[in-house]
């Protein structure tokens, strides 16, 4: 019984570690979002009707488990797209996008929020990132903040597109 319990508790430590190590409180991560910046080492990929020009339209949670709608220009189309995350055994966050994704939250805060993604598909890794905004748009200081930690992921100032003037199929919203 006690091996048991133990056996529990650490299932649930460890489940619950691997969400907090990315995103503290999935609850406050919910609601609206904009796609403000996007930015990727191969910058083809986040230019209009790329396949990770992917805009955010909202977030929820639900058991833990972090699921998104988004809108997605399809051969000149707005579509759209939802996502659903899952933890894998190596406790990261993962997502089936366009071949197969690593995520975490990079920085958060009430009016923002850094996904930075590592895209694997037919074999070849892209990363990207994603600077949502509460509003359509946001300050200076945010978005000097992503490009810093593009920076870190090694995506240049010059592979960074702010989408704040862009139509990001706002129709569909
Ligand atoms: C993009 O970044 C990934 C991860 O660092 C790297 O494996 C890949 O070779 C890079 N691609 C290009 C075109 O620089």
């Amino acid at each position: 019984m006690k091996m048991l319990l133990l056996t529990l508790g650490l299932t649930l430590i460890c489940g619950l570690h691997a969400l907090k190590n990315n995103i503290e409180d999935p609850k406050k991560i919910t609601g609206e979002w904009f796609t403000v910046v996007l930015a990727s080492n191969v910058t083809s990929k986040i230019e209009e009707g790329g396949s990770l020009e992917l805009f955010v339209k909202s977030l929820s949670e639900h058991d833990g488990i972090l699921s998104g709608e988004f809108l997605k220009r399809e051969n000149g189309k707005c579509i759209p797209v939802s996502l659903t995350a899952f933890t894998g055994e190596d406790g990261e966050m993962h997502f089936t996008y366009d071949g197969f994704n690593d995520f975490s939250a990079q920085s958060m805060d009430s009016e923002h929020l850094i996904f930075i993604m590592y895209n694997t598909k037919d074999g070849e890794v892209t990363v990207w990132g994603e600077l949502y905004g509460r509003e359509k748009t946001l300050p200076e200081e945010i978005k000097k903040k992503f490009e810093k930690i593009c920076e870190r992921f090694g995506i240049r100032k010059d592979q960074i597109r702010d989408v704040s003037n862009d139509d990001r199929c706002q129709k569909l919203r």
